[in-house]
């Protein structure tokens, strides 16, 4: 086939491998998947009975515009009902910025070690990528100012960061924000809000007040613990929704995601524990990177990264056998280290005493 040139050198995206898949490869029971940073609590009870009233309705598409859970988001965050958009997962939400905003003779400016679907849909685009070192996890504000220039459309901030759970902090927000051209959307990814606990977080809704060139992504996936039902949104100032709304699928959200949404949202006691208990199980993993000498950087999210001092290849294959699924550093160049989820304080306590044994073996030492 005559593929678009530029499409060549893309590689498909590399999620986490399924749990069923890890069960049937290896004949295990219980497969423990701490690699795509979904809830290990599951989701809002009220969730099961607002999927069970919808299913009479499968046959009918779904609201197009999402209208009921719109109206439940403008009052949960306090915003106009047209600031919001929504797509299938903040996945597709990026793939419609870059689809509306990114093209040959654009660049997009991001950190190089990030979530990678910026760079994948901007180079599906035919987008330059410009990608600035990051500075201990963390996003070099700076380094950001100076890669961008006129040809400049999209800047990406993932806050928390993926993988390394490390933030921007609100004045370094605004000094991007006042640098930059009011014609660049600054995109400040949030999947990972929920968990947020920092003091000096950037409120980017109120923010957006100030800079209208501000977009903030957040999904249901995470905290929410809907990620098999795919619902994002997007909040920002109408006239980037207006452009977006020319990229949406039709009926990209289905039915069973809308009322999973609206019920989820209503259960704010749910995500509070989900978010406190995510705090208490980062501490263990902590306790165990000082005990092991490890180096880590303090996250705001539902993961770590660990620095192994050693390529992690051989470790996660190890820890694959046993039934952990782990993200290997090497998945964002990084041999020496990997991206553990926080899972629920039996999962904590199982992967950290088989990781330790691991880490005593002498073949592991030596590395
Ligand atoms: C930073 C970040 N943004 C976006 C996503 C996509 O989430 P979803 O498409 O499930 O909303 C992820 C998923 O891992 C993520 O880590």
């Amino acid at each position: 086939m005559k593929l678009k040139k530029h499409l060549g050198g893309i590689k498909p995206y590399n999620p986490g491998r399924p749990i069923e898949e890890v069960q049937n490869m290896y004949g295990l029971n219980d497969v423990v998947k701490l690699a795509s940073n979904e809830n290990p609590y599951g989701c809002s009870q009220n969730v099961q009975k607002a999927i069970i009233t919808e299913l009479n309705k499968l046959s009918l598409y779904p609201d197009s515009r999402a209208d009921k859970l719109r109206e439940k988001l403008a009052n949960h965050i306090g915003l106009n009902h047209d600031q919001f958009i929504f797509g299938n997962g903040t996945d597709e939400l990026i793939r419609m910025i870059c689809r509306a905003y990114l093209g040959q003779g654009t660049n997009t400016v991001m950190t190089d070690l990030t979530f990678s679907q910026y760079k994948r849909n901007a180079m599906i685009e035919g987008a330059e990528i410009r990608e600035v070192p990051h500075v201990n996890g963390r996003h070099d504000i700076k380094g950001i100012i100076d890669a961008v220039d006129q040809n400049t459309t999209v800047v990406w901030i993932c806050n928390p960061n993926n993988p390394t759970g490390e933030y921007v902090r609100e004045g370094e927000l605004i000094t991007l924000l006042g640098s930059l051209n009011k014609d660049i959307l600054v995109v400040c990814d949030e999947a990972y809000y929920e968990y947020v606990d920092a003091d000096d977080f950037p409120d980017t809704v109120s923010l957006m007040k100030q800079y209208p060139n501000l977009m903030v992504t957040r999904t249901f996936s995470k905290a929410y613990g809907l990620a098999a039902l795919r619902i994002g949104y997007g909040i920002c100032q109408k006239n980037v929704v207006n452009d977006l709304e020319v990229v949406r699928e039709t009926f990209n959200t289905s039915r069973l995601a809308q009322v999973a949404a609206i019920a989820a949202l209503e259960d704010q006691i749910f995500i509070k524990e989900c978010s406190k208990r995510n705090r208490e199980e980062l501490e263990q993993f902590y306790s165990f990177c000082w005990r092991f000498g490890l180096s880590y950087f303090p996250s705001q999210a539902n993961f770590i990264w660990i620095d192994l001092k050693r390529n992690t290849n051989d470790l996660v294959n190890r820890l694959l056998l046993k039934g952990f699924i782990i993200r290997p550093g090497s998945q964002f160049g990084c041999q020496t280290s990997m991206r553990i989820t926080i899972g629920s304080s039996t999962q904590n306590d199982d992967l950290i005493a088989y990781l330790s044994q691991l880490l005593q073996l002498p073949e592991i030492v030596e590395k």
